[in-house]
Order: structure tokens, then sequence, then C-alpha cells
């Protein structure tokens, strides 16, 4: 933190600090989407940070890859460098958005061990590293905030943070990818294959020329992590996120999805999982006990919901987080998850709040993992299952599938069919040869392994030709 030789002349509403003239200088790491907005709101509204931070935010320079490179918003060109590590090295705030693992992950390491507190959304490196960068601004007493990370301007890492500090979390459960969301309420709401939503999602710039992080569950997953870290008090990184992305969902699952009354959505899902055997890995650093009783499950999948559930009405490219503790009951965080002013308004958020406990010489505690839970795989998880099949029209064909479904103790909760093809031509008749019939079973709670023995026990029948889909659901 620096005083200002020329003491700027007192403005009205600035609080005490920032009247006697205390300035942060801040570095910018990146002046893309995000970065950009961050340096135009920092600019543009200097007088009303400084009354709420408490002292000048001065933005001293942002650093990108090419500095003769158009950009999208007009800011004072003398503000672009490359030489990063220059900027960190003036700083008393460091916001990293660059993104990616490298150069992020050095910086923000470099400004951390100056003592430098930092702000970021870069949620791939948290994800992945975030254990190394939480243990370096506790060694330095710094600060590393990351409110954009998950879910872009929603306020979510706070209330997890803070707000519920006092209570326990039992389940998190959250859309936290627009493009995914964006592609299945497009597929619900037309009817069209995935493919087809795709390339209409890329032509309205709503999902990137390589969708791969978001189709398939990464980016949902980076998220995940975070927020099961943060909602359990333990660590979890993305390794430990079993993901799959919505690639495989067909308009047919969507179609009976909706006869069902369900809604397809890619959720992320943390939650503590009771282990019915004391023992694992791990022990609870919070209490007397060593052997914990309880671990966590963390997942993204489609997953089938009702359209009565709060996520179900969650559209479009939106994001929204269902929170579950023990004495607030039931949550929900909405808004818009990502884009270039939303998400600067979670960074900003943050830089504030770190100014202002810099300003109070108080740090914030950054590292939250309080103990070791074990991560617990998915035979410790039961779920409900929608199984589609497609089978013989035949006699018993229905009474053989029912019965592998007995055999590996998977309860069914509902059937429906569907038969392909045209009547008998002559009432009265029996049915063509070789008509097929779609069947889908909803199952009450089974457990994985359960569930993968019967289906593939079921692909071994003779009647059953196809199993077209296996999705997870919740609530149903
Ligand atoms: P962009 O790709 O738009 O911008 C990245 C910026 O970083 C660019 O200005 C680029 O410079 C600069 N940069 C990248 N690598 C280097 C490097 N090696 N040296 C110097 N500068 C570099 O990213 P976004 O703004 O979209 O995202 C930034 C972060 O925010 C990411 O971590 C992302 O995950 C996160 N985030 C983004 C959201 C969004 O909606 N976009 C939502 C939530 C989080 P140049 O301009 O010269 O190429
Ligand atoms: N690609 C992300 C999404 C935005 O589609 O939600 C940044 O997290």
């Amino acid at each position: 933190m620096t005083e200002t030789s020329e003491a700027p002349q007192p403005q009205a509403g600035l609080e005490p600090g920032a009247e006697a003239g205390r300035v942060l200088k801040v570095a910018l790491l990146g002046g893309g989407t995000v970065g950009s907005q961050v340096a135009r709101i920092l600019l543009d509204d200097a007088e009303a940070l400084a009354a709420r931070a408490g002292a000048r935010l001065e933005l001293v320079g942002i650093a990108v890859r090419n500095v003769d490179a158009p950009r999208d918003v007009e800011l004072p060109r003398g503000l672009y460098t490359t030489d990063a590590e220059g900027l960190v090295d003036s700083a008393d705030l460091v916001i990293e958005l660059m993104g990616g693992m490298e150069p992020a992950r050095t910086h923000i390491l470099a400004a951390l061990r100056r003592g430098a507190s930092v702000v970021t959304g870069n949620k791939a490196l948290l994800a992945q590293d975030g254990a190394t960068l939480f243990d370096e601004a506790d060694a330095n007493g710094a600060e590393l905030n990351f409110e954009a990370a998950v879910a872009g301007a929603i306020p979510i890492i706070r209330p997890i943070r803070e707000s519920l500090s006092g209570d326990r979390i039992t389940r998190v459960l959250g859309i936290v990818n627009g493009t995914t969301n964006f592609i299945l309420d497009a597929m619900d709401t037309t009817g069209a294959q995935f493919a087809d939503v795709l390339a209409e999602a890329q032509r309205l710039g709503y999902a990137e020329a390589d969708p791969t992080a978001d189709v398939e569950g990464l980016d949902a997953a980076a998220k995940a992590a975070i927020l099961a870290s943060l909602a359990f008090h333990t660590r979890v990184s993305l390794d430990d996120v079993r993901c799959e992305g919505i690639t495989k969902v067909s308009a047919a699952d969507i179609a009976a999805a909706q006869d069902a009354g369900l809604t397809i959505k890619l959720l992320a899902i943390a939650e503590l999982v009771p282990l019915e055997a004391a023992g694992g890995p791990g022990g609870d650093l919070d209490g007397a006990a060593a052997v914990p009783r309880e671990g966590v499950s963390v997942r993204v999948h489609p997953t089938l919901l009702p359209r009565t559930h709060p996520l179900a009405a969650v559209r479009g490219a939106y994001n929204a987080v269902f929170i579950e503790a023990e004495n607030a009951g039931s949550l929900m965080f909405y808004g818009a998850g990502a884009g270039g002013a939303p998400t600067a308004s979670a960074i900003m958020g943050d830089v504030v709040t770190t100014a202002r406990r810099l300003l109070a010489g108080s740090p914030g505690r950054t590292g939250t993992a309080t103990r070791t839970l074990p991560l617990v795989g998915p035979e410790a998880v039961t779920t409900s299952y929608s199984i589609g099949l497609e089978v013989a029209d035949q006699p018993g064909v229905l009474a053989r599938v029912a019965a592998v479904f007995a055999e590996h103790g998977v309860s069914i909760e509902t059937m429906r069919q569907r038969i392909d093809g045209a009547e008998p031509a002559v009432e009265g008749a029996g049915r063509p040869e070789g008509r097929r019939a779609e069947l889908r079973f909803v199952t009450h709670r089974a457990s994985e392994a359960a569930l993968a023995a019967t289906v593939a026990d079921i692909k071994n029948l003779d009647v059953v030709e196809s199993v077209t889909s296996v999705l997870r659901a919740e609530g149903v």
C-alpha cells in the first residue's frame, strides 16, 4: 500500500481512508473479455470504488500478450504491457484474468509470496492446483479470492464461505455451465438433436469454436471441485470429480423426459455420503474422531429433474446453484454465469472486499480445508436411473427384462412403452413380425454397481436390441 505524495482533494462520499490519500496499486493480468470490463469499471467508477474500499484503486497496468491487438473496450493504450512480472512486482493487489495454467500460476504465486493479495476467476487453475495457491496465501498472510471462478456474476463463493459457515451444507446441485444449459434448453424447446443445437449455439457465440471443455462437462467439473471444497471444508481437485458431458443426450431422451414430466440438465453434484463401514483414508480434523463417518461424492452428469424442481426453471445460458443445508434448508442462487461485464462484477466485489481487509490489516483466512474427508466413488452413491431400451415387441419380453432388474435388487418405479410402426393391418391379426418397442424404465434409488450389472445383463437378453440411454435422475 502506498501513500500519495500529493493527497487528493477530499471528495463527497469518500470514507476517511480514501480522504487521507491512501492508494492501492492494482495490477491487471489479462485484458480480454473479463479483464477489459474490470479495467473499465476501475477507471469509470474510481470515485465510488474509493468510497467503498477506503482507498483509491490505482490501475497500474494491464498485462496482455499483444499490446497492439484491437480491443472492444476503449482504454488508455499506455496501460497495456507485456511485462506481467514487472506489474506483479509493483502491486498491492493483483487481478489474474489470463486464464489457463501457466503463466497465470507463476504470477499468482509470485504475488502471494510478496504478500500481495490476488483476485482471480481462474477455475481451471484453482480446481487443479488450488491447494498450492491457498497454502502460499496463508503462509504469507495474503488473500486469494475467486468469486468469479464459479457461476460468473452469481454470489456463491462468499455465501458458502461466510454466510453459511455456521451451518452444515449437505448437498450442492449446480447448473454451472451456461453453454450446456443453453444447448439442453434449446433441445427441450425445439426437439432438435444435440449436434444441430451445438452448431446454432456456436453461430450465436454461446459456444466456443472448440466446445470440448463445456460439452464434455470439464468446465462444470472444475467448478464442482471448487464448490465441494468450500461446502465441505475439505480438499477436492478436478481429478476427484467423475464427469460425463452432454454429447450423448439425444432428442429421444429429451422427448421421453418431457413425457414423464421431467427435464434434462447438466448438473454438478457435490454431497456428503454416509460411510457404511467406518474406515478409509483421511480423518476428521474438526473433531476428536479420527475416522470419518462420511465422505464426499462429486460428480457432473446429465440429470433428469422433475419440471417442478427450481433448477428446471433455469433457461438459456443462465446458471443457478441449489444448496441444501441442515439449518438454512434449501437455498437457490441464480443469475448470469458468464460474460465480460457480469463476471467483472464478481471480480470487483472481491477487489473491494480485499482492499478493505488490506486497509484494516487483517487478511481473511484463505484456506478453507479444515479436515480431510474421503472422496467416495460411485459405488457408495445411490441414485434413481432412467434406462431406455429397444426391444422386440413380443409376448414375455417385459417380464424377462423386469426379472433382470429384480435379480440385481433394482426396484422399478415407472415403465413407459412406445411401439414403433403401424398398427396390425387387419383388426385382430397378430403383431407384424419384427416390430420393435421402446421401453423406458425409471428406477428407485440403486447403487451404480447394481445398475451397471443390471444393464450388462439386460444387454445380453436376446430380445433386447439395444440399450439406448442410461440417465441419472434427482428428485423424481
Ligand atoms: P480471454 O481469453 O478473453 O482473455 C485473456 C487475456 O489474457 C487476454 O487479454 C490475453 O492477452 C491475456 N493473456 C493470456 N495469456 C497471456 C500471457 N501468457 N501473457 C500475457 N497476457 C496473456 O479470457 P476471459 O477474459 O474470457 O477469461 C479470463 C479468466 O476468467 C479465465 O480464467 C476464465 O476461465 C475466467 N472466467 C471467464 C468468464 C467469461 O465469461 N469469459 C466467466 C467466468 C470466469 P491478449 O488480449 O493480448 O491475447
Ligand atoms: N464456458 C463457460 C460457460 C463460461 O459456458 O458457462 C465460463 O465459465
